[in-house]
């Protein structure tokens, strides 16, 4: 009995780790549990090879310390005492994002990734996407949505690390053929003029972007339609077969036809410091793939004018992303059009 309330009161002076392992005890393998230096993710002790695995994909654990708590660097170990048998998913490791309201549960004994939702809204959309981009894309399987529960249980791919990132990016790219054919006869397109997309005033840099456009170039026409929005090789998973994966439909909005292609192009040499795809796209290796995408659009594809769609491009992330925080990558962007002559 004051085992119990010891336990109880404990429980509730851990933190976040500790209620959400708790919270879910019923989706996770009985056992000890640590986080690990950044705070997000919680995996059960014995597994710390696999968090090592899902580190080798992701940004934000090698790069972006975050500070603990004083209670969570005090207690990172913490153990699950609920038996419940005859689990369907057996977790073993819960990934935990700061900004959003979702976690994701791995069960690697079974082969499942379970996606919690705190709020209904954004399972609702993330739902939607899902169903939506699934008949296009390549995904991992989804078994089951749990409305009420506000939970989605998908495959767990085994993915291994992309060495041939050029030919995967093509394998993507090829996708959006039959994608964009479907927007294009379902009227799933819009067709939005450069002097319509005038950025804010708040940065200069955006604003010249803007400025340099030529009197042309202003009353082109660019095709929008749904995309991914956050295309990038963390986003791409490479199964055992050597299939793909597209993942994180999350960001999923309206953007130009290249959005997805560029922002790919973008994280590959600022995340990735690769830069090989971006030569190849100045180098004209992919002017038949947006060729393509533009006639699918009855529209021509200008391929001496790179730079045009490369600055659209950046002023749609400004809007959709770094509107209120551009002071933070105003210089890397910068540096990046200025180096690659992209201004
Ligand atoms: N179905 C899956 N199979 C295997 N790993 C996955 C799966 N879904 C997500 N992951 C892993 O979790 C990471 C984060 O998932 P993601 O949906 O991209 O969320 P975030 O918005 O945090 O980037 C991925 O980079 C990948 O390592
Ligand atoms: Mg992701």
């Amino acid at each position: 009995m004051i085992r119990d309330s010891l336990k109880l009161l404990l429980r509730m002076a851990l933190g976040r780790y500790n209620k959400i392992v708790y919270q879910n005890a019923e989706f996770l393998r009985n056992g000890v549990y640590k986080v690990n230096k950044t705070g997000t993710i919680v995996y059960l002790e014995d597994r710390y090879d696999i968090s090592n695995i899902l580190a080798s994909n992701m940004f934000d654990i090698k790069y972006n310390k975050v500070n603990l708590g004083i209670t969570e660097r005090i207690l990172k170990k913490f153990f699950i005492p609920l038996q419940t048998d005859n689990k369907r998913i057996q977790g073993e490791l819960v990934l935990l994002t700061s900004s959003k309201q979702e976690y994701k549960i791995f069960d690697y004994t079974n082969n499942y990734v379970l996606t919690v939702f705190s709020d209904y809204e954004s399972f609702k959309n993330r739902k939607e996407s899902m169903i939506y981009y699934k008949r296009f894309f390549p995904m991992p399987t989804i078994y089951n949505f749990n409305d009420k529960k506000r939970y989605i249980i998908e495959e767990l791919v085994k993915f291994k690390k992309i060495e041939n990132t050029r030919n995967n990016f093509k394998k993507i790219l090829y996708y959006y053929f039959s994608y964009f054919q479907y927007c294009k006869e379902n009227n799933q397109v819009e067709y939005i003029k450069i002097s319509n997309l005038k950025p804010d005033r708040r940065y200069r840099f955006i604003e010249k972007l803007y400025e340099s456009f030529s009197r042309d170039e202003v009353n082109c026409e660019v095709p929008f339609v749904r995309m991914h929005g956050d295309l990038w090789k963390s986003n791409v998973l490479l199964d055992e077969n050597l299939d793909l994966k597209i993942i994180d439909w999350e960001r999923s909005a309206v953007f130009p036809v290249f959005y997805d292609m560029f922002t790919f192009i973008l994280n590959e040499v600022t995340l990735n410091k690769n830069q090989e795809l971006l030569d190849e796209f100045l180098n004209g290796s992919y002017d038949d793939v947006l060729d393509e995408y533009y006639k699918i659009f009855n529209l021509q594809y200008d391929k001496e004018n790179k730079k045009f769609y490369f600055k659209v491009f950046i002023m749609m992330m400004y809007r959709d992303r770094w509107t209120d925080c551009f002071e933070k990558c105003e210089k890397t962007i910068k540096d990046f059009m200025e180096c690659n002559r992209l201004l």
